[in-house]
């Protein structure tokens, strides 16, 4: 029956993190995956998750299903921290939001809601972008090209490029975005390119689906949102996946959130409808416990400053590992190009590691790191930066 099923190959993230963790090596180095370590090498449990799931123990009670479209004060939660308390849209009820399974979910979800009515459109992403883009759209029957994006010369922007790519689109394409510390380049659009972009985006009635998975890792949670608060200001219809993995160490919980932003309250209240349908079609309908965590996390102002101000440590601490294993390469190896150790934003720096100097230091050194040369720089710590440092600078001699 099942002689035609062809082997999966893996997944580049995450098989290699399993693999990772079937390594027998006590001295291994796990900077693979998009997760934010501590500086004991530890996944931290943030102090307002904590605060909020025990007092969320002592309210024990009956478990329902939450409605297709998740549950409400979540949602709520979602569009205030991902839009802004004020946005226009927002307050107008031109926003229709489903809580989804992590971003992964809100990109599904969104891709089968786009393939239903837009199904001749094309889908465009950065080249290179997160591996999953490809396969989500892909598997939803989209046809995904590339626009130009990372300078492997510099280790920065092909602003120029990128922008005469998506101004020749055809209206209507979708046009997939990072609205702040871009995986896996760790390479952003500044405001003024951003502005640039919008303009662009509304001029050639493009739609941007906007993903958002590291909120508050780049410059702050207000600014990490400025390419959506941009687009939402001049109302170019768009949709935005975010996700709360990372930014509140909930990985397991699948925390999410898909928003559509429309021309008209009733237009969004179709549109919603219709993601609830989507929802339905794939799993009927979202868990309970980690959208309660973020909720009253969100919505207690003390648990809310407390969640702040630890993601700020948290992003204070990347920073720190940045300069350091800038500082350890540089007694080692010369050039301009270890500046994108610093400059890079966010989890990822894209180390310009090729592919078999990558193998190397897996093989060799127990160092981990995604065969496209993508490091995440949150994997780093006091203890295991200089063997990092030191591998690396072997490997490229
Ligand atoms: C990553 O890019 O490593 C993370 O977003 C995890 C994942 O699902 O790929």
């Amino acid at each position: 029956m099942f002689e035609h099923v062809d082997a999966y190959p893996g997944d580049p993230i995450l098989s290699l993190n399993e693999n990772f963790q079937k390594d027998p090596r006590a001295e291994k180095f796990n900077l693979s995956i998009g997760i934010y370590f501590d500086d004991d090498g530890c996944l931290p449990v943030m102090k307002a998750v904590r605060e909020a799931e025990t007092a969320m123990a002592s309210d024990l009670g009956p478990k329902p299903y939450l409605p297709m479209a998740g549950y409400a004060p979540y949602r709520e939660a979602v569009q205030s921290l991902v839009f802004g308390e004020q946005c226009a849209p927002r307050t107008e009820g031109r926003i229709a939001t489903v809580q989804t399974l992590g971003g992964s979910g809100a990109l599904k979800i969104g891709a089968d809601f786009l393939k239903r009515y837009f199904p001749q459109a094309q889908v465009w992403v950065s080249d290179p972008t997160w591996e999953n883009h490809r396969f989500i759209f892909e598997r939803a029957g989209f046809t995904v090209n590339t626009y130009p994006y990372y300078d492997d010369a510099t280790g920065g922007l092909k602003f120029d490029a990128m922008l005469a790519a998506i101004d020749a689109l055809e209206k209507r394409s979708i046009v997939v975005l990072h609205a702040c510390c871009h995986n896996p380049t760790g390479v952003d659009l500044d405001r003024a390119q951003w502005e640039q972009l919008s303009e662009v985006l509304q001029k050639r009635e493009l739609l941007p689906f906007v993903d958002m998975a590291y909120q508050g890792f780049g410059s702050g949670l207000d600014d990490d949102a400025f390419a959506v608060r941009e687009l939402a200001r001049r109302n170019v219809p768009m949709l935005v996946a975010n996700s709360f993995s990372k930014n509140f160490s909930l990985y397991g919980e699948r925390c999410g959130g898909l928003s559509v932003l429309c021309e008209s309250a009733v237009e969004a209240d179709r549109v919603l409808g219709q993601l609830t349908g989507a929802v339905r079609s794939n799993y009927s309908n979202p868990p309970t416990h980690g959208a309660k965590i973020v909720t009253k996390i969100l919505t207690t102002p003390a648990l809310n400053q407390m969640w702040r101000d630890e993601l700020a440590s948290m992003c204070g601490r990347i920073a720190d590992m940045r300069a350091a294993i800038h500082e350890r390469l540089s007694r080692h190896v010369n050039g301009e190009s270890l500046s994108r150790y610093i400059k890079q934003r966010g989890m990822f720096t894209y180390t310009g590691l090729g592919a078999e100097q990558v193998d190397r230091l897996r093989e060799q050194y127990g160092v981990y790191i995604l065969r496209s040369g993508r490091m995440c720089v949150a994997g780093l710590n006091a203890r295991n930066v200089d063997p990092v440092a030191e591998a690396i600078a072997k490997v490229l001699v």
